[in-house]
């Protein structure tokens, strides 16, 4: 099994931070954001790693990563994503010749969590696997819609004004290598991406799509608000309970 770490995009939600470097280099406490989908692969065992990143600073990635020998990494490979905004697809598509026909667990560069996925990534036996979290705003996320029976999911929508549950698709998926011919069928969505949603979509239609609930801490930091609540849960988990305080700086 090998490893993505998509990092692409402008992160325009993260103007002005952005016009500084790449989100995924932006601080969460203690650390480049980058650094926890990496520890999430790593802690799966997964050790052959390839980076996508684009815009103006992908040249930063080298600086803070250098060759992940720091963080158990054995091989570590970086592929550049020349439209910003293409879109997670987009960005994956660039990693079949790195896939070699091997399946790949894919995580968005923006994804912090803490879980450990290595039963999953130990028992995934092809198709695709999605991760589900329960979230308090799934508009923002692809959400799944399950059928009467709450077990079968029937299908993701991507951002939906009217969401059919509270879960929210994280950005952590594990992939046989069809994925790449499956990219190869869709075309951008509204926003003019190339939309990971569409592509599970595509192995939901074929039977083949498997989702699982991730346990622990999980949050995107792609806006200020995120990016904030997810340094603050490090923080806390780093510091300890007593500093539950860590947001009142009145005394
Ligand atoms: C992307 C995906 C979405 C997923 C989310 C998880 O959204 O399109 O399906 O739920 O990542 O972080 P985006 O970050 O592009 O808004």
């Amino acid at each position: 099994m090998k490893g993505v770490i998509l990092a692409g995009g402008l992160g325009t939600r993260l103007y002005p931070l952005t016009h500084a470097t790449n989100k995924h280099l932006l601080p969460v406490f203690d650390q480049p954001m980058v650094y926890y989908p990496i520890q999430t692969l790593v802690r799966a065992d997964i050790k052959n790693i390839m980076v996508v990143t684009g815009g103006p600073y992908a040249g930063d990635f080298i600086r803070v990563l250098q060759n992940g020998e720091d963080f158990g990494v054995e091989h570590l490979e970086y592929a550049y994503q020349e439209d910003g905004e293409g879109g997670i697809a987009d960005a994956l598509r660039l990693c079949e010749d790195f896939a070699d026909g091997e399946g790949i667990t894919v995580i968005l560069g923006d994804n912090c969590t803490d879980a450990n996925i290595s039963k999953e990534v130990k028992n995934f036996k092809g198709g695709a696997l999605i991760f589900l979290k329960e979230v308090p705003d799934p508009r923002r996320f692809g959400v799944p819609v399950f059928d009467k029976s709450g077990k079968k999911i029937i299908k993701i929508e991507e951002k939906p004004k009217d969401p059919k549950s509270n879960y929210a698709v994280t950005g952590l998926y594990v992939y046989d290598n069809k994925v790449f011919g499956y990219i190869r069928k869709i075309k951008p969505s509204r926003r003019g991406q190339l939309e990971i949603t569409d592509v599970n979509n595509l192995y939901l239609k074929a039977g083949k799509l498997d989702w699982s609930v991730l346990r622990g801490f999980w949050s995107d930091a792609g806006t200020a608000e995120s990016l904030y609540r997810t340094g603050v849960y490090w923080a806390r988990k780093i510091l300890g309970k007593k500093e539950k305080n860590l947001t009142n700086f009145d005394d």
